[in-house]
Parts: C-alpha cells; structure tokens; sequence
C-alpha cells in the first residue's frame, strides 16, 4: 500500500476548494474528487495485470461543473425522480425543485453531487467523506449528515453509506458511476455481458415515473438473470426500451433488502475483467448512458457517446415516497440510513 494522497482539484464558482483523493491497495487504484464525491477511476487488473481504468470522469473540475449526467458522483438527498417534485410526509406536503422535465430528479438543482464534501478519514486504502445538508436544503425537511466511505477492499471496492437527520426526511442515496469494463475510452458497452439478479423490474410512464407496477422480466427483452450482451435486445421495439431510449429501468433485487446480497454482474470479453456488484438496497436502476450525447470529450482525451458506459446504481425505488406499496426512502429523526454496495474485480485471462 501506498500513502493516501490528496491534491488540489480546482474551486467551485463559490470559491470552495476542491481536492481529488488517491485510493491504492496494491491492487485497485482509484482517484475520488470531494465536489459530489465523485469516483473519478478506477483502476483494476485486467489480463496479465495490466491496469484497465474502468468509469467515465473528466480531467477539469470545469467540465464536472458544467456537464450533466452526474459522472461517478454519489447522488442525493433522494436518488432519481420524484414525480412533479411532490410527496407528502406525516400529513405534510413537500414541493421539490422541478429538474428534469416536470419532475425532481436525483436530489435537485443542488442535490449532494453538486456539494463539496469534506474529507474526514484518509488512509490508503479509505477515504471517508461527509456532507452536512441544512434543513429546507432542496424543499427536504431536515437537517441531514451524510457520510459515504470509499474502501478499497483487496479486489473490492466497497461503498458505505450513513445518513442521520433531526427530523423526519427522505433519503436515498447512490453512486452514479458510469463503468465500461473494457476501459473507460473504449466505445460502447454494447458486447460486455450483464446479468442483473432481479425477477422482476418497475416499469416506467413516457416520465421516467414508475406506473407502480413490479413487473416480470420473463419472456421479455428487460430479463437479464443470466448473462446477456447490453446490446442483444437494447434496440428491440418493446415499448419501455423505445421510451427510455434504451435501459433506464430499476430492478426490484432478489433476495432480501437489508442483507448484502449479488445485484449485477458484468463482464468484458476485451480485457477479461468481470465485476460482481452486491447490496445490501432493495433495487438497482440499470441506465445505458442514453443521454450522453456523441462526441462528448472525457478524460484523457477519450470521447463518449450513448452507450459508452453502463451504471448501476444501486437504489430504494424511483419515487418511493409516492408509491406506499414500494420499499420506503423516510428516514425518521434519530434513526441511521445505512446501505453497502460492493464491487468486486476479477479477470480471467481469456
Ligand atoms: C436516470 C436517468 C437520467 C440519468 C442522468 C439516471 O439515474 O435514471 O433517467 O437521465 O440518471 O444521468
């Protein structure tokens, strides 16, 4: 193991400072920036050890400023969409910021990816990033603490999530990371292998809001519960892939919430590299990078486009506080949110 390391990152409009953390166990490396404690890579051994850096991100604090599409940021208060901003908690009604067509989406204008994060604990295999979110911030009720470790767990990264708040809220946090597994300049994901471990899907209106129904995969292009290539059936006219231009869809997870348990699984004929995703959330939002627009530059001078990436992002359902049947994203007062996700790396050598 190496010595943690932090850099200077650039400021934000406000003048904040912003750092990059470097993450290195002697097997993963990777690069956190504080501003939406974005993972920014990811290194991990593909064939004969070469490192494959395997998330999209940016070189310039400026592009992450101004880019959409949240690169590997960890999204909050409450991830994805909340239709027309509204809910209602204990007989109140709340108004969300509207940010994505007529809805609220991941957190808001301001949501936690747009924050700058302190750095609480750094060692060279952990960091430990924490975000104090007043009440009213983004029409949430509250004063939230977030806190979300990074650790590098020998061919796991791992990321825990803590949140508190002194009143009751909504919480729903996740990692918006964008993977491509054959490296992060390397085209579309469309011949990597996913397997989602999930019998069932919330299909969505012409919105991105979930209809409430929990729908089977099976016989349809959405079942993925054995390994399958991205692009075998993303251009197949059934109706919820035509709307979303592709997958943007959450998986309602086998097996029971609360425990880790296998969510995803993805592999990259190209470098051998296979990562095993688990947790411990009730589902996952499967996205295909629909909205990234051809030609995009990224890092290094890599070029992204639709497809080039693939996040899964681990979740409570897209707009839970309206859907009582749906696992629920309150937090009371007093009472800790506390999630894992876990993504661990092997490869083979073809
Ligand atoms: C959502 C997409 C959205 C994207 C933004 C995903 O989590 O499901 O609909 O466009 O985030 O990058």
């Amino acid at each position: 193991m190496t010595e943690p390391a932090r850099r200077p990152f650039g400021r934000t409009p406000e003048g904040e400072r912003v750092e990059l953390v470097t993450l290195d166990n002697g097997i993963l490396r990777g690069e956190i920036l504080t501003f939406g404690a974005a993972l920014r890579t990811l290194e991990v051994p593909g064939r004969a050890g070469a490192r494959v850096d395997v998330v999209l991100g940016y070189d310039t604090l400026e592009e992450y400023l101004t880019r959409d599409g949240y690169l590997g940021a960890v999204v909050g208060r409450c991830a994805n969409r909340i239709a027309g901003g509204r809910f209602s908690l204990n007989g109140r009604d709340y108004a969300l910021p509207i940010n994505d067509g007529p809805n609220h989406l991941h957190g808001g204008v301001q949501g936690f990816s747009r924050r700058v994060w302190q750095v609480e604990e750094l060692e060279a295999h952990r960091a430990v990033f924490s975000l104090f979110s007043p009440d009213g911030e983004e029409g949430y009720p509250g004063a939230l603490r977030a806190r979300v470790e990074y650790r590098l767990d020998g061919t796991a990264l791992e990321l825990r999530y803590l949140a508190e708040s002194d009143r009751d809220t909504l919480c729903n946090l996740t990692n918006h990371s964008y993977f491509n597994l054959s490296g992060h300049g390397s085209g579309t994901v469309l011949d990597q292998e996913l397997c989602i471990h999930a019998r069932r899907y919330t299909p969505t209106d012409e919105n991105s809001i979930p209809t409430g129904e929990l729908a089977e995969v099976a016989g349809t292009p959405m079942d993925l519960r054995s390994p399958t290539p991205i692009g075998a059936h993303i251009g197949e006219d059934f109706p919820q892939l035509v709307q979303a231009g592709g997958y943007d869809h959450n998986y309602v997870l086998d097996g029971p919430v609360g425990t880790l348990r296998p969510a995803a699984w993805a592999r990259s004929e190209a470098t051998g590299i296979t990562m095993e995703t688990a947790t411990t959330l009730p589902g996952v939002q499967f996205y295909t990078a629909n909205y990234i627009e051809a030609g995009r530059p990224g890092k290094a001078g890599a070029v992204y486009g639709p497809r080039c990436g693939f996040c899964l992002e681990t979740q409570i359902f897209p707009d839970a506080p309206n859907h009582p049947a749906f696992p629920s994203a309150v937090l009371r007062a007093g009472e800790r949110w506390e999630h894992m996700t876990r993504c661990r790396f092997s490869a083979d050598e073809g």
